[in-house]
């Protein structure tokens, strides 16, 4: 499904990742670990188009994203989370989530806030959408409260409702169960487990927590100073002598 080939990226002088190369199948749940700074968010920000990489191809289906707008990355079906949620507080919960719907249309924000007819339809899907979104996430019941007043776990559900509002087929999550409790994080790993049977996902996970990543993953990318350290299935992942090197290395 995506294949990301020798991708190299460069920021002044810094190279954060060095001839980055993985890939992703059909429905598969992909965990991509390794120390601060290893590169993890920045092979995010390059496959939803946010960093122009240096060198290499990132190919969906076969065809190269490296042509594409961020806008119509969205459109192939490609959706991310950040990793310091961005999320508009004073606005609904409800209208927080639509948001993923407008990144997917072809109606500007502009007409959708004044109220074109055309945006008013466009806004009633995007509407009945997000309901379902919610839904799915377990937040149907905070719709009309405020982002503002919600709790840091339940702002993270948003977050991801608002991704399924922008009906992917493929999510990226940064760091989805930081900040959550043990508890949270555990209720995080089966709601993302039940979307790939109920919404056909697939899942590329950048997690510092552990057992989320093991849990979740088919697979798992580790990454350290920008470049492929280890991949393969998580027990064995996590047993690789180069893996727990670059962890203890970091001193986690
Ligand atoms: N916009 C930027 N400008 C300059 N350097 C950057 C930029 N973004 C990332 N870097 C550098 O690229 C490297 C990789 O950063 P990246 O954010 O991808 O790491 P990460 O694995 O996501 O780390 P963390 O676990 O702390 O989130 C780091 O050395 C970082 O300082
Ligand atoms: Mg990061």
């Amino acid at each position: 499904m995506l294949e990301l080939i020798e991708i190299t990226a460069r920021f002044d002088g810094v190279t954060a990742l060095s001839e980055v190369s993985f890939s992703l199948g059909e429905g598969e749940f992909l965990g991509l670990i390794g120390p601060n700074g290893a590169g993890k968010t920045t092979t995010l920000n390059a496959i939803s188009r946010l960093y122009e990489p240096a060198s290499g191809d990132i190919r969906l289906g076969g065809e190269s994203l490296l042509h594409r707008a961020p806008h119509e990355v969205i459109r192939a079906g490609i959706v991310r989370t950040f990793q310091n949620l961005a999320l508009c507080p004073r606005l609904s919960v409800e209208d927080n989530v639509m948001l993923g719907g407008l990144w997917r249309s072809d109606c500007g924000a502009l007409s959708y806030w004044f109220g074109t007819p055309r945006s008013r339809a466009a806004a009633r899907q995007f509407r009945a959408i997000a309901r379902d979104a919610m839904a799915a996430i377990g937040i149907g019941h905070l719709a009309h409260s405020p982002v503002a007043s919600l709790s840091y776990g339940a702002r993270r559900r948003v977050e991801l409702a608002r991704c399924l509002c922008a009906q992917p087929r493929l999510m990226l999550l940064d760091e989805p169960a930081s900040g959550l409790t043990d508890d949270e994080a555990s209720d995080l790993v089966e709601l993302l487990k039940g979307l790939r049977n109920s919404h056909g996902l697939s899942l590329i996970v950048i997690e510092h927590h552990l057992d989320v990543v093991m849990a979740l993953s088919d697979r798992v990318v580790v990454l350290d100073g920008g470049k492929v350290i280890a991949q393969g299935p998580p027990d064995e992942v996590s047993r690789d002598p180069h893996v727990v090197e670059a962890y203890l290395g970091a001193g986690a």
